[in-house]
């Protein structure tokens, strides 16, 4: 049975309940998080719930709760839920007002809502285990302001579900002018000659955690070098290595762009080098 949390308590899921007039139900008025944690160790607790302070300050939600009581809520929802890869979610919405409207209410309460879900295990650091995915390719037609981790994910999920139709396990997006933003729940890297390259993190991308883990890993270790500029999608397709990143797939390489092979068609070397090092020091953040 899954144990949620809901405003002040945690409950079995089948007894949450929130008001229909919630602004997260009606206008998808709300942040949310997904925080990685493998056998009860989080992997960027921190980063994430400082990405979640600063996309309520971007909404004009005051947080309801401190570091330190998302740090207590999450250690009992983990201890309250089975299984040893658990993505904890983490909701905060604008609250329930009286009336549909869309100005910001004044004096509601923000609606915290929290529940653990299965992630897969971290995937084996190791080229000849893995597998690759495929993903295909869109324009990017969300909104301009990817940067904030909005609960309206409706541009997103329509991204993913055209992927999805044609049996792609990712969709890469770019923007008008032909540059890759991201994918439609991951962050995107290419390498090219060694060199890991991935989009500068502006209105155009969600700054992901599993992104900015990897990039300070790399940095820190100085072995692989990294770039983050703009990257057109003529370099994805010429890439030697693409990798889509997220905090449910870490990093994930992928091997087919819209039926094409990505270099060798095989899970690259660097992939393999940068996914070992990730392996070491994610639990460091
Ligand atoms: N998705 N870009 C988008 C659009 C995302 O939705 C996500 C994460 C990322 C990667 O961010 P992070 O590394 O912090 O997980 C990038 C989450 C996991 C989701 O919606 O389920």
């Amino acid at each position: 049975m899954s144990i949620v949390f809901l405003n002040d308590g945690f409950m079995p899921i089948e007894e949450a309940k929130i008001s229909p007039l919630d602004r997260g139900f009606l206008f998808g008025d709300g942040i949310y998080e997904v925080i990685p944690t493998y056998n009860g160790k989080a992997v960027g607790l921190e980063p994430h719930m400082q990405r979640m302070f600063d996309g309520l300050a971007a909404i004009g939600i005051k947080s309801t709760k401190t570091l330190a009581e998302w740090r207590e809520l999450i250690e009992q929802l983990l201890e309250a839920n089975e299984g040893d890869y658990l993505g904890v979610y983490l909701q905060v919405s604008r609250g329930a007002d009286v009336k549909r409207y869309h100005a910001y209410p004044e004096n509601v309460e923000p609606t915290i809502f929290a529940m653990t879900t299965a992630i897969k295990p971290a995937i084996a650091a190791d080229a000849s285990a893995a597998k690759g995915f495929s993903v295909s390719t869109t324009e990017d037609m969300r909104w301009k302001r990817c940067q904030i981790k909005s609960t309206a994910l409706l541009g997103n999920v329509m991204h993913f579900q055209q992927g999805y139709e044609n049996g792609s396990d990712e969709i890469l997006l770019y923007n008008e002018n032909n540059f890759l933003t991201e994918a439609s729940s991951s962050n995107a890297f290419i390498v090219k000659d060694g060199v890991v390259i991935t989009p500068i993190a502006d209105n155009q991308i969600l700054p992901g955690i599993t992104r900015k883990l990897i990039l300070d890993i790399l940095e820190k270790d100085g072995s692989i070098p990294v770039e983050v500029r703009n990257v057109s999608m003529e370099e994805v397709f010429n890439a030697d290595e693409v990798w889509v990143t997220s905090s449910s797939k870490e990093i994930a390489p992928v091997t087919s762009i819209d039926g094409k092979v990505v270099g060798d068609g095989k899970v690259g070397q660097v992939w393999e080098a940068a996914f070992k090092l990730y392996t070491a020091h994610k639990y460091e953040y």
